[in-house]
């Protein structure tokens, strides 16, 4: 947690970016896996935790914007709770450690709500992305469950995008902490890999160092001699020779500000020339589109970066040919990227995404590309000093769409479909590093993490 201060400074502009009317903000509660006492991993809400910073299960906190009041709302633990779960400070105590001087008692917000309501008073609440928001929300405010997702307050929206865009000093400090701590995780991932071993073994290696961190995953990992699959989440298949291993990992910190890392390696300790071949092609694609990095560059530009040089790359080793610039245009570098080169990432490894991906990555005027590849892209606006976003081009060999778009004549003119056949059992490359924006530039978050070949060998010598 930070200071009080932070709190009810981020507070006070929040405030200050709104008109009138009550903003009402949700923490999250237990999930219950199976059955209710066995919970799934808790995980507070991002903006609950960016404006009250209290890490606690089944809080909300309420701002009256023609007041000015705060409060902190939530119940206290009883005694069956201290006895089962320890004890706690009080909720008070627990508010005026974030700058929140007044607390309500959860029975008590459902007529502050609806007496709000009454009074023609508005309620700003944000996207409910989960269950129990969305019948929170119908409760607290007595419109039918349908009606919730359709009323939430765009304005709020826009408000805390507008903030929590633009990381802070004291935010990059806890972000530096999680890449490396993501760091840790894939250099005793690369460094445990074996032939013979199973995927899930090195999935155990990565999660304990996540853990080991303080914190914990800072989303599923994604670990897989079957890179060319995007997400892939299964982790079943033994390490052979020959092999490359895509691992797409990191860790949140203590303060939930996350890591997003990924890197590539051989089953085996030094690459093939063919694999070779293919990572330096993504390698460069990772550092064309780190030189580019500053303000004013939209993302889509950056993403054109990355696939021209995947393009370029293809096509001297024989299986593009053709106009480079025509391929662009016509999204043929897709059949080997179909993924975005990048988001924002903070509180949330794909940052605010509750709160809709186009406000965050698309200014006004701009519209999504309905393309393979950049319909995926979810940071396409000019870059701004104080954005931390991932730059993680990719290139994979996936059979099953290789064979679409040849069976479909598709792009005939620039795909060397034949060649392509000595790929199908190849998988897929990405290599993710995240960077700040800076007022010149751009900086890596976190030390370097190794990513050339020769660094990549140098770990199984
Ligand atoms: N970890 C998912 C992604 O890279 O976006
Ligand atoms: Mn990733
Ligand atoms: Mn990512």
């Amino acid at each position: 947690m930070f200071s009080s201060q932070t709190y009810i400074q981020r507070r006070a502009v929040l405030k200050n970016s709104l008109q009138g009317g009550l903003l009402l903000f949700l923490g999250n509660e237990e999930t219950g896996m199976n059955y209710t006492d066995n919970t799934y991993h808790f995980r507070q809400d991002s903006t609950f935790l960016y404006y009250f910073g209290l890490d606690k299960v089944g809080l909300a906190a309420i701002i009256d914007l023609e007041s000015g009041e705060e409060w902190i709302v939530g119940d206290e633990i009883t005694m069956d709770d201290v006895i089962w779960a320890g004890p706690q400070p009080t909720l008070l105590a627990q508010a005026l450690e974030v700058g929140v001087t007044q607390v309500l008692p959860k029975s008590a917000l459902e007529t502050k709500i609806k007496g709000s309501l009454s009074i023609g008073k508005s309620v700003h609440y944000l996207p409910p992305y989960r269950p129990e928001h969305t019948f929170k929300l119908h409760q607290l405010t007595g419109w039918a469950l349908g009606e919730i997702a359709h009323k939430v307050s765009q304005e709020f929206v826009m408000a805390v995008i507008n903030q929590r865009s633009y990381k802070t000093d004291e935010e990059i400090i806890e972000m530096d902490k999680a890449v490396d701590i993501s760091a840790q995780m894939h250099l005793n991932a690369i460094k445990a890999t074996q032939a013979g071993k199973y995927e899930y073994e090195i999935v155990g290696v990565v999660h304990g160092t996540a853990r080991s961190g303080g914190g914990d995953l800072a989303y599923p990992i994604i670990l897989s001699v079957n890179g060319q699959t995007l997400h892939n989440h299964y982790h079943g298949n033994r390490l052979t020779s020959g092999k490359l291993v895509l691992g797409d990992f990191g860790a949140e910190a203590v303060s939930h500000y996350a890591g997003d890392i990924t890197r590539t390696w051989p089953v085996d300790r030094v690459f093939t020339q063919k694999q070779k071949e293919i990572y330096q092609i993504v390698l460069d694609a990772n550092l064309n589109v780190i030189d580019a990095l500053r303000p004013g560059i939209t993302y889509l530009d950056c993403h054109l970066i990355a696939w021209r040089t995947v393009a370029e790359g293809l096509k001297d080793l024989g299986l593009l040919k053709g106009d480079i610039d025509e391929m662009l245009t016509l999204g043929v570098p897709a059949l080997f990227m179909p993924h975005g080169v990048g988001h924002m990432i903070g509180l949330d490894v794909h940052d605010m995404e509750n709160l809709g991906e186009d406000l965050i990555g698309y200014r006004e005027g701009m519209t999504r590309s309905s393309l393979l590849g950049l319909k995926s892209l979810r940071l396409a606006k000019e870059l701004e000093a104080g954005f931390v976003l991932t730059v993680e081009p990719g290139l994979y060999f996936i059979p099953e769409l290789i064979q679409q778009w040849h069976s479909q004549g598709k792009f005939l003119e620039y795909v060397n479909y034949d060649a392509l056949k000595d790929y199908f059992d190849f998988g897929g490359v990405r290599i993710e590093d995240n960077y700040l924006i800076t007022h010149d530039g751009a900086r890596l978050i976190g030390a370097p993490i190794p990513k050339t070949i020769a660094e990549i060998e140098a770990l199984r010598a």
